[in-house]
C-alpha cells in the first residue's frame, strides 16, 4: 500500500515540505490550505516536476478535508506568522499570537482527526510547544501520535554552524538540542562531537558559546535577513521525522513530546531525544544531564509553561 501524507498549510513551510516528500518519493501528498486555488496550484506545479525529476506520486490540493482521509502522517504548518497589523502598525503580543493560532490549529485538528483517526500528527506551527498541546487536546490522540518539530531544526542549525566554523563536513558533526523551541532552548556541548571527537577539543569555549547563542537566535537571524520566517530547513527537518516514521527507521531525533514524568516534567510538551518509528514516538531516551544542563532545561520548561498556560486548558 502506498503511504499518504497530508500537509496542512500550503505556505512556505508546507510547500517546501511537500517538495521534499515527493522528491524523496516517500508518499502521496494532499496539500490543504484555506486559500482557494493555492494548494491545488502548488500540487499541480509539483506534479509537473515529476516527469523531470522522475518521481511518480499522487499530489493533490484541497480546501477541505475529505481528500485527507486515511493519511498515515499529517504535517500541520497552517497558521498566522508574527507580522505587523497593517491598520495599527503593531505586532501581536506573544499571548495574542498563541490565541490566534490556537483558533487556526484547533478546528483544523478536529477535521484531521475525524478523517484520519489513526494518523500520526507532526506539528510545526508556532508557538510550537503550545500548538502541540492544542493538537493533543483537540485530537484526543495518545502522546505517541502527536509530535512537535523543533529539535530536528534546532539541532540542524547547531550542526551547520559547527561545520561552518570548523570547515568540516556537516555529515561528521553530531549533537543535540533539547528544550522548548524558543530562545531558551538547550544545546548540549557535552554531547557534541565531530566524528566522535569532543567539540571542546576542537574549538575554544568562546567560539562554542557564540555558536550556542547563534543557534538559540537562529530563527530570528533568518527573519532579520529575509523579513519572514525560514522555510527550507524547517521543512526538511519535518520531512526527516516523516521519513523516520514512514520507514520505521527508529531514528533518534530531538522532538517536542508530551512528557509524563521523564526529566521530571509532567503534562508538558518539551524537546527531548526521541526514537521515531512506525508508531510515532516509540521511546523517550533519558540522558544523564548534569546540574547545569538540568537548570537550563528548567528555564526552558518554565518559558514553555508560561505560553501553554495562555491556552486556558484545565491541568
Ligand atoms: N486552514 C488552512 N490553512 C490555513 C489556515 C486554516 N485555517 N489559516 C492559515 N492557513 C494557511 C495560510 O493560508 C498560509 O498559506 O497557512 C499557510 C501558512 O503559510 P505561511 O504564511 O507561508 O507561513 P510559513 O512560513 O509556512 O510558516 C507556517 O510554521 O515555522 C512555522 O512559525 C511558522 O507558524 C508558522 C508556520
Amino acid at each position: 500500500m502506498r503511504k499518504k501524507v497530508t500537509v496542512v498549510g500550503a505556505g512556505a513551510v508546507g510547500s517546501a515540505a511537500a517538495h521534499w516528500i515527493v522528491s524523496k518519493e516517500l508518499a502521496d501528498v494532499v496539500l490543504v490550505d484555506v486559500v482557494q486555488g493555492l494548494p491545488q496550484g502548488i500540487a499541480l506545479d509539483l506534479a509537473q516536476s515529476g516527469p523531470v525529476e522522475g518521481f511518480d506520486l499522487k499530489i493533490v490540493g484541497a480546501n477541505s478535508y475529505e481528500e485527507t482521509a486515511n493519511s498515515d502522517v499529517i504535517l500541520i504548518t497552517a497558521g498566522v506568522p508574527r507580522r505587523k497589523d497593517p491598520t495599527t502598525g503593531k505586532f501581536p503580543s506573544r499571548d495574542e499570537l498563541v490565541k490566534i493560532n490556537q483558533d487556526v490549529v484547533g478546528p483544523i485538528t478536529a477535521e484531521l482527526a475525524k478523517y484520519s483517526p489513526n494518523s500520526i500528527m507532526i506539528v510545526v506551527t508556532n508557538p510550537l510547544d503550545a500548538m502541540c498541546h492544542v493538537v493533543k487536546e483537540v485530537s484526543g490522540f495518545p502522546r505517541d501520535r502527536v509530535i512537535g518539530q523543533a529539535g530536528a531544526l534546532d539541532t540542524a542549525r547547531y550542526k551547520t554552524f559547527i561545520a561552518m566554523e570548523l570547515g568540516v563536513s556537516v555529515e561528521d558533526v553530531h549533537g543535540i538540542v533539547l528544550g522548548g523551541h524558543g530562545d531558551e532552548m538547550v544545546p548540549l556541548p557535552r554531547h557534541t562531537s565531530v566524528a566522535g571527537i569532543p567539540i571542546r577539543e576542537l574549538m575554544p569555549e568562546d567560539k562554542l558559546q557564540a555558536i550556542i547563542e547563534r543557534t538559540r537566535k537562529g530563527g530570528g537571524e533568518l527573519v532579520g535577513l529575509m523579513g519572514r520566517s525560514a522555510y527550507y530547513a524547517p521543512a526538511s527537518a519535518s520531512v526527516s521525522m516523516i521519513e523516520a516514521i514512514l520507514k520505521d527507521k527508529k531514528r533518534v531525533i530531538a522532538s517536542a513530546v508530551y512528557l509524563q514524568g521523564e526529566y521530571g516534567y509532567h503534562d508538558l510538551f518539551i524537546g527531548v531525544p526521541c526514537v521515531l518509528g512506525a508508531k510515532g514516538l516509540e521511546r523517550v531516551i533519558i540522558m544523564d544531564l548534569n546540574d547545569e544542563e538540568k537548570a537550563m532545561l528548567e528555564v526552558s520548561a518554565k518559558a514553555v509553561r508560561a505560553v501553554v498556560d495562555v491556552l486556558g486548558y484545565k491541568k
